[in-house]
């Protein structure tokens, strides 16, 4: 694993530094200054309180199967969590790990397929200020500081090690997801060729895409926003 001391995105130093990193290898720091989100957004983290990785895969087996590595990612940022002893852990699809309710995990998955994938993930780990934003931190919610780094090296060891569901069992590891997952029969909004339309969620598929019920079909969204209109 490689340390930086400050850099802007982790996830465009490994776009930019692609030839000389090796396949699953991981790039983190405690002091990311421009951090990019999901459609758009930006990440920020205070310095030195939190962690940001990114870990490039290059074997196109997986990156053939891009929405399902966001998918164990935040699997095993949420079993992480509950490890550390983390009640009501859910996973918002496709990615973002929350706690009771709250963000503490983004995920940002970007590349070009099949050639790469670079899987970002920023956990709030001693931080306790998020001001309006609805976020917390494993500071926040088990009353102990933990060293950021620490937190990256284990992730990093059982992503690897979680990797081998793609592989073989996929039911187990979508079984997983589905049991955390925060949308599960939730009215949401979602994006369809421009227009925004209402469903309720249904679960995830094989592939990593949200299953939704729209006009009494079962059919299935996997990229853009998708927003919780109500419980259902
Ligand atoms: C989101 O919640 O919208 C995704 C946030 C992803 C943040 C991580 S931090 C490490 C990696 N580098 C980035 O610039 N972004 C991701």
């Amino acid at each position: 694993m490689k340390y930086l001391e400050r850099i802007n995105s982790t996830n465009d130093y490994v776009k930019e530094h692609l030839e000389e990193l090796d396949d699953f290898e991981c790039v983190f720091t405690m002091n990311q200054f421009k951090g990019k989100g999901r459609t758009g957004h930006t990440w920020e983290s205070e310095p030195y309180k939190n962690i940001a990785l990114s870990i490039l895969i290059k074997d196109d087996k997986i990156t053939k199967k891009f929405g399902l590595v966001s998918i164990v990612v935040s699997l095993v940022v949420a079993e992480y969590l509950e490890r550390l002893g983390m009640e009501d852990v859910s996973i918002k699809w496709p990615n973002d790990v929350y706690v009771k309710g709250k963000k503490i995990c983004g995920i940002l998955c970007e590349g070009s397929l099949p050639k790469y994938m670079v899987v970002g993930v920023g956990i709030n780990v001693n931080q306790t200020n998020f001001g309006e934003l609805n976020a917390t931190s494993i500071k926040n919610e088990l009353d102990f500081e933990i060293d950021p780094k620490l937190v990256a090296v284990d992730i990093v060891d059982a992503f690897k090690y979680r990797m081998t569901y793609l592989g073989d069992d996929l039911a187990e590891a979508v079984e997983e997801y589905c049991s955390k997952d925060y949308l599960l029969n939730k009215t949401i909004s979602f994006m369809r060729n421009g227009e925004e339309l209402i469903g309720i969620a249904k679960g995830i598929d094989f592939d990593g895409s949200l299953k939704v019920l729209y006009n009494d079909t079962l059919i299935n969204v996997s990229t853009n926003e998708v927003n919780i209109v109500r419980k259902a």
